[in-house]
């Protein structure tokens, strides 16, 4: 027996098989169909494990990301466990309620919040509203004064430090979209605490996804206590700094550091700077599910070409849009193991009407048609960036504990996906 992914129980072969926990992934492509993710409760657990491990003893929280994968199944064990939830829209909101979260572990973070976005957030009394401009501000301050209540607000300033990810996932450079640049972060604080319906509770910033080193982390934390500290000498207090999420997970060969390193970490800046009293909020989305879940695919056609092989497969970039929308390299491996002998470098795509439908290129497989196609680390970023493009209906979700498979999300039916429209009156 061979662990699929080092340090993470969960996945493994056995006998030349794919397992999730107890169950061959090729039994839950038969009996579940395929596109299929297929998530692990230990692995969820076990990564659960190491966040709560990295925050004991201390006074710091954990908020999920819950934009990486919100099923409620998946909710509710971080909810169980105690974990606080990041969100970003109302849908979010609903989702964490639905899930028993209360509203003091919630925080609220986006750059586009409406309306009706606050009002349902105030409503729910969140922790805090993670504030990324001036008018947003206003708008809050507006919000909370018409419902006679308080606004707990942080603002996310963007601290101008480089990830040194993918830059489309990179938030906190100064032509992102994101956050109060470092220099006005200071005024910004005097006009919020001039505004009635709004309390001051903390500072955030969230520098991008996919970080792998710590460097990063750590340029942009004292950034932040430099203006923690400029706040405190205006004589404005702060009951928590946020450090938002961002910890990479290895999908090829990157070596991120751990949960507990990350919170070891910046606790350490914190502590050195004078504010180590202060709780520390994190908001990790990709570190607690990417290595929990994996995307089973059939292989429909091979298809040689004089110019590639292609390997055509039932999943698509409906199903995971990393690889062509951030040249993510997601593993590919075979459920059944073939020997190397049979091994050929093919494109492996779907049946979308897009050259971009790739789920990986020039990769060297054992494969024969009807063969099933795990991608590993597809449990964050995959299903909850899903579409129906193509009039392609969802894959279906389910949650493996030990030798029990549970079916979290039911396939999508057409039906399903036709029941929001409706036809013309005949005229
Ligand atoms: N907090 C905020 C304010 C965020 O914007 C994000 C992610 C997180 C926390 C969680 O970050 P994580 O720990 O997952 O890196 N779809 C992209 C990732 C987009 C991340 C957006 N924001 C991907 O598949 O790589």
């Amino acid at each position: 027996m061979s662990d699929v992914i080092p340090g993470i129980p969960g996945f493994s072969f056995r006998g030349g098989a794919l397992f999730c926990e107890d169950i061959a992934a090729e039994k839950l492509a038969q009996r579940f169909q395929t596109p299929l993710y297929v998530y692990s409760r230990a692995a969820l657990e076990h990564n659960i494990a190491d966040w709560k491990r990295g925050i004991e003893g201390t006074p710091h929280r954990v908020f999920y990301a819950m934009k990486a994968n919100g099923n409620l199944a998946l909710l509710d064990l971080f909810a169980r466990a105690g974990l606080g939830f990041d969100i970003v829209s109302a849908g979010e909101l609903a989702r964490a309620l639905a899930a028993g979260a209360k509203g003091q572990d919630i925080v609220y973070s986006g750059v586009g919040k409406s309306v009706s976005d606050i009002k349902a957030a105030l409503q729910a009394d969140v922790c805090c509203f993670n504030v990324e401009s001036i008018p947003e501000l206003d708008r809050i301050n507006a919000v909370a004064l018409s419902m006679e209540k308080k606004a707990r607000i942080s603002l996310r300033v963007n601290p101008n430090v480089d990830a040194k990810t993918h830059p489309y996932i990179s938030t906190g450079l100064k032509n992102n979209k994101f956050g109060i640049s470092f220099e006005c972060a200071v005024e910004a604080y005097k006009k919020a605490a001039a505004m009635p319906g709004l309390v001051i509770s903390g500072i955030d910033c969230h520098i991008g996804s996919q970080i792998t080193e710590l460097a990063p982390f750590i340029h942009a934390a004292h950034k932040v206590l430099d203006l923690v500290e400029a706040l405190d000498a205006e004589g404005i207090a702060l009951d928590h700094i946020d450090f938002g999420g961002g910890l990479g997970v290895r999908y090829a060969d990157e070596e991120p550091p751990k949960a507990q390193e990350l919170i070891a970490a910046l606790t350490q800046c914190a502590k050195e700077r004078g504010f180590g009293h202060l709780p520390l909020y994190f908001e990790p989305g990709r570190s607690l599910v990417a290595q929990t879940g994996m995307l089973l695919m059939r292989v429909e056609y091979l298809k040689p070409t004089a110019a590639k092989n292609f390997c055509i497969v039932d999943a698509a970039m409906t199903d995971m849009i990393r690889p062509t929308l951030y040249q993510a390299q997601m593993r590919l491996v075979n459920c059944i193991e073939r020997s190397e002998g049979a091994a050929l470098e093919y494109d492996v795509v779907g049946p979308v009407c897009e050259s971009g439908d790739f789920l990986a290129k020039n990769r060297t497989l054992a494969v024969c048609e009807d063969d099933i196609l795990a991608m590993t680390g597809a449990g964050a970023y995959g299903m909850s960036m899903a579409s129906n493009y193509n009039a392609r209906s969802r894959a279906a979700e389910v949650l493996i504990d030990a030798d029990k498979a549970w079916l979290i999300r039911r396939r999508e039916t057409i039906e399903d996906q036709m029941a929001l429209e409706s036809r013309l009156p005949q005229v």
